[in-house]
């Protein structure tokens, strides 16, 4: 078994706030994310697949159709998006790092024989800020 990944990048603006609770609540536990008027990161997403190299190719999994496959169906629908509003996978979700990359999961997950009959998902890392990052196996 060997694990192969892809780094993507996109940039999105979010706001971690919980409704049904004060302002003060709110900024006590998501500090600067909580900021009413919005705020961006600048995500790096990690995707990790795992397999045994195809004989013919000698690839677990084709990485710039990995690549198209990550930009056409994840950072696509994210990139320069407000993770709040205009997302439809993120509707009534907190928009948090954890989130996405749960929900990044699910679509990867069902996408990827398409592009690999040997290839599994592996893991998910993404992260929000250089030192703030989450990592997902799928349970
Ligand atoms: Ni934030």
């Amino acid at each position: 078994m060997i694990f192969v990944s892809r780094h993507e990048h996109f940039n999105a603006a979010h706001k971690l706030y919980n409704s049904n609770w004060s302002s003060e609540q709110n900024e006590a536990v998501f500090g600067p994310c909580a900021n009413e008027n919005w705020h961006g990161h600048n995500f790096e997403l990690i995707v990790t697949v795992k397999g045994t190299p195809d004989p013919d190719t000698g690839f677990v999994v084709d990485l710039k159709k990995l690549s198209q496959l990550i930009r056409s169906k994840v950072t696509s629908r994210v990139d320069h998006k407000n993770l709040n509003l205009d997302v439809d996978f993120m509707k009534d979700k907190m928009a948090s790092t954890e989130n996405l990359a749960i929900e990044f999961w699910k679509i990867l997950k069902v996408e990827l024989p398409a592009i690999s009959h040997n290839a599994k998902l592996h893991s998910i890392k993404l992260y929000e800020t250089p030192r703030n990052f989450v990592e997902y196996f799928g349970d």
